[in-house]
């Protein structure tokens, strides 16, 4: 039995395109493995706060000196990142926003990127990820194009920003699925749409 963290990143319902693609991918998973477990959050509807000052006070000093406002201030941290422990995989569905990530989803990477949870710093003052044996795939839509051949590439800070930041925290088996040129017509858009369905129907037979 694995569990399964599933998030959207869309503030879009029905139009949204990587919520359409996670739902088909996490729909196609359950039907292959009924006994496994899905939890779901939902980062375009309901985002999680940015971190303030009291939160940064309460994550960079010991939990056992904290004052009733800083255990306040670090609860909803603490509960995001007992969620994404608990979870074995992740599916990701998360639109280029501005070359990058939207800011909900920054938001969360924020709560979840913890130290002495998530990484931790030696003596030596080298980083080490404490997230071990997970895996990640990330369903990205784009209105453009940011494939490898494109003129474009060079401004997709969302996937190597992806896999540096959740390398950091020790997660490294990573596949993205990258639906591109969604904005640039009908036909781009339902062949981009067609090709990340096909992907994911393959996929599924291997993650
Ligand atoms: C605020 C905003 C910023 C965007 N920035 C980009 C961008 O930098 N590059 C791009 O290709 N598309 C960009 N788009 C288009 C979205 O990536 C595209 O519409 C995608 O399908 C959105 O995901 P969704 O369908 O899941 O909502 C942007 C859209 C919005 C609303």
């Amino acid at each position: 039995m694995v569990n399964i963290l599933h998030i959207d990143s869309s503030p879009r319902t029905e139009r949204s395109h990587s919520r359409e693609l996670s739902k088909q991918f996490i729909s196609a998973w359950k039907a292959g493995h009924p006994e496994d477990v899905i939890a779901y959050r939902d980062l375009g509807h309901h985002p999680v706060p940015h971190v303030d000052e009291p939160w940064i006070a309460a994550a960079f000093s010991p939990p056992e000196s904290h004052t009733p406002e800083l255990a306040e201030a670090i609860q909803i941290s603490d509960d995001l990142v007992d969620e994404f422990l608990a979870a074995d995989r992740y599916v990701f569905g998360v639109p280029m926003y501005n070359f990058n990530v939207p800011s909900t989803f920054k938001a969360y990477i924020d709560q979840i990127v913890r130290p002495n949870r998530t990484f931790a710093v030696d003596a030596q003052g080298s980083y080490k990820g404490l997230v071990e044996g997970k895996k990640a795939v990330f369903i990205t839509a784009r209105g453009g194009d940011f494939s490898a051949t494109s003129p474009l590439v060079a401004y997709d800070f969302q996937e190597p920003y992806l896999r540096a930041i959740f390398a950091f925290i020790g997660v490294t088996d990573i596949l993205f699925i990258n639906a591109n040129s969604l904005d640039e017509g009908d036909d781009s858009r339902t062949q981009s749409l067609s090709q990340a369905r096909a992907v994911i129907q393959d996929l599924i037979t291997q993650w």
